[in-house]
């Protein structure tokens, strides 16, 4: 899969895709993390993206020729499956929506900042929109680095154990079961025996329990969606 995103701070972010699990998916050749400086696109010189927004009130739009030249540029090129914007508010980002992207060849992420992007660049060349929650961000950068790395491990081969994303927390509605580690006993806190038992299918169903359990107790809603 191949990621592109648009900002004006990619510094923000860049370190994100080099460790970790996101580093073994670059290593893997499963996904290429590419940052765009949407200043290369600037109306002038001075590096100008944004301007005062018609109509007045605080706060400068980001303007419609940088993001239009640097969508079309990169779009010729890349032919993106979805272009998205992050934006609070957009679609309420969920363990669903990663699955549906991780399923796609080529996306590119744009990156708010001040009041935000024209609407005329939302209305004729972004396809989807996201939020990551309900509080505003400074900018898209946190955001676009959340969804890549919920996105990026979902890919086929990212993880080694292929079958574990399976079983992350929202997989099936439902939170993840308790987990535990050496030693058997600290201090006298005991793992469940279950667990040391050897017995696949009755490990499998303490731990189907277990996150239903949790579902209801932390977060009910999470029963009752499709
Ligand atoms: N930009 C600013 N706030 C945001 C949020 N909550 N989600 C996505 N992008 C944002």
């Amino acid at each position: 899969m191949n990621i592109h995103i648009l900002s004006v701070i990619p510094e923000l972010i860049e370190s994100t895709f080099s460790h970790s699990i996101m580093k073994r998916a670059a290593d893997k050749g499963l996904l290429q993390v590419k940052l765009h400086h949407l200043r290369n696109w600037a109306v002038n010189e001075y590096g100008m993206v944004d301007d005062y927004q018609f109509g007045g009130g605080a706060g400068m739009v980001m303007m419609c020729e940088p993001l239009v030249k640097a969508i079309e540029e990169l779009n010729a090129i890349h032919s993106f499956d979805e272009i998205i914007y992050l934006t609070p508010d957009g679609e309420r980002f969920n363990q669903g929506i990663a699955n549906g992207l991780s399923l796609k060849k080529s996306l590119l992420f744009i990156c708010g900042h001040y009041k935000g992007i024209d609407q005329r660049v939302r209305d004729h060349f972004i396809t989807k929109e996201i939020s990551i929650g309900d509080y505003v961000l400074s900018g898209g950068e946190l955001a676009a680095a959340v969804i890549v790395d919920a996105v990026g491990r979902l890919i086929p081969g990212v993880l080694n154990d292929e079958t574990s994303a399976l079983f992350d927390s929202f997989q099936d509605n439902l939170l993840a079961p308790p987990v535990y580690t050496r030693p058997e006993d600290f201090r006298g806190w005991k793992v469940p025996p279950v667990l040391m038992s050897g017995d696949h299918r009755k490990i499998a169903e303490w731990r189907n329990e277990e996150a239903l359990k949790r579902t209801q107790e932390k977060r009910p809603d999470l029963l009752n969606e499709d």
